[in-house]
């Protein structure tokens, strides 16, 4: 598919009726990242992530006929009224205007809330973009009937992305790739599509408990981390390196190896950091207390041989990945020797998820 496929080409919006959608979508914790993109948000490499359960945002999206020429919205957030979230708002939908005209036509009023607290340092764009994304998707479906599951979905994730680029990943399926790879069928930079080969049953239910060691504002915005790639010495090689990852992980979701599932996340969420402390100007996001998790975290990998392993976004607070069978032994010793590095003993136990849901 190709860009101009998401144009809508309907003109009459006379059937538009004023009425509200709501979208509850998840988070999504990324294995191999993204991290660098060219213009019009496509990714200079593939990625590929979990799509979590208890980390979501649940956003209602009322629309009715625009009052005046210039259209208005009015933002929400857990029954406040946020007008700092209007320009990224705003940004997103002047770039999806050209794919949903119908959109200059209504004013809207979004409502939104997330499960996880707002200042926990978990980013919420993803979620939120999703949410919003979905919602706008509802409006066109009621537009035109015809619509398919399949391109409903797609579109959605589509339009995600120019939110948010992780966000398109928080669409459908547990497993979820974004991206063009050439051994991943139908995969796309334009949206995301769920891994669409078999998945061992050692990754069914795994587990993310979210170790919450910085709650807070980044003190970077990924749009300054990815903007960071450009020049970045170290970047093409990281781009190769990516899709050689793919190519690994696709094979390790199919054989269930654990070991090798641990050797690859751990070298994706350090390469992660590695390229914000390499670039120019160079930034640190992981904390102290970051690290002496890390460290926790082989220790206990060396004494019991399990299967526990860490992945980190573009922040502090840390991912703990590990399978179903260990999760007893992996609460115990979160309980016993990791919430003492968290802000306020704060964590979130989440586990893999199934996608989007319609309220
Ligand atoms: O979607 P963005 O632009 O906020 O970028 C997210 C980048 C990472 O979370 C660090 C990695 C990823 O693939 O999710």
């Amino acid at each position: 598919m190709t860009e101009k496929d998401f144009i809508l080409t309907t003109t009459d919006f006379s059937t538009l009726n004023a009425v509200n959608y709501t979208w509850k979508t998840p988070s999504n914790i990324a294995l191999v990242k993204y991290w660098g993109k060219k213009e019009h948000q496509i990714p200079e490499n593939t990625s590929i992530s979990f799509t979590l359960d208890a980390c979501f945002t649940l956003t209602t999206l009322e629309f009715s006929k625009k009052q005046n020429e210039s259209g208005n919205f009015e933002i929400y957030f857990e029954g406040e009224k946020k007008d700092d979230f209007k320009p990224k708002i705003a940004t997103f939908f002047e770039r999806i205007e050209k794919y949903c005209p119908f959109l200059t036509e209504y004013d809207f009023v979004i409502r939104s809330r997330n499960s996880f607290p707002h200042s926990s340092g978990i980013a919420s764009s993803a979620s939120g973009m999703s949410a919003l994304a979905l919602c706008v998707m509802s409006i066109e479906r009621s537009l035109s009937t015809e619509m398919t599951d399949d391109y409903f979905y797609k579109k959605a994730s589509f339009l995600a992305r120019l939110g948010s680029g992780s966000a398109c990943r928080s669409i459908k399926g547990s497993i979820v790739v974004w991206g063009n790879h050439k051994e991943i069928n139908e995969s796309s930079n334009l949206f995301g599509v769920e891994f669409p080969d078999e998945v061992h049953s050692n990754f069914k239910n795994f587990h993310d408990t979210i170790l919450l060691v910085d709650e807070g504002e980044k003190q970077v915005s990924s749009t300054l981390g990815h903007e960071l790639m450009f020049n970045h010495p170290y970047a093409q090689e990281r781009f190769n390196q990516a899709e050689e990852n793919i190519s690994k992980i696709k094979e390790i979701l199919k054989s269930g190896d654990l070991k090798a599932f641990v050797n690859i996340v751990e070298s994706e969420a350090l390469t992660l950091h590695s390229m914000m402390m390499t670039s120019n100007p160079y930034f640190i996001l992981m904390k102290p207390n970051t690290l002496k998790i890390i460290n926790k975290i082989w220790k206990f990998r060396k004494e019991t041989n399990l299967n526990l392993c860490f992945t980190l976004d573009a922040g502090a607070n840390v991912h703990l990945l590990y399978p179903e069978n260990e999760k007893e032994a992996v609460n115990s010793f979160v309980v016993s020797e990791l919430i003492q590095y968290c802000q306020n003993n704060h964590y979130i136990c989440d586990r893999i998820g199934f996608g989007a849901k319609q309220v």
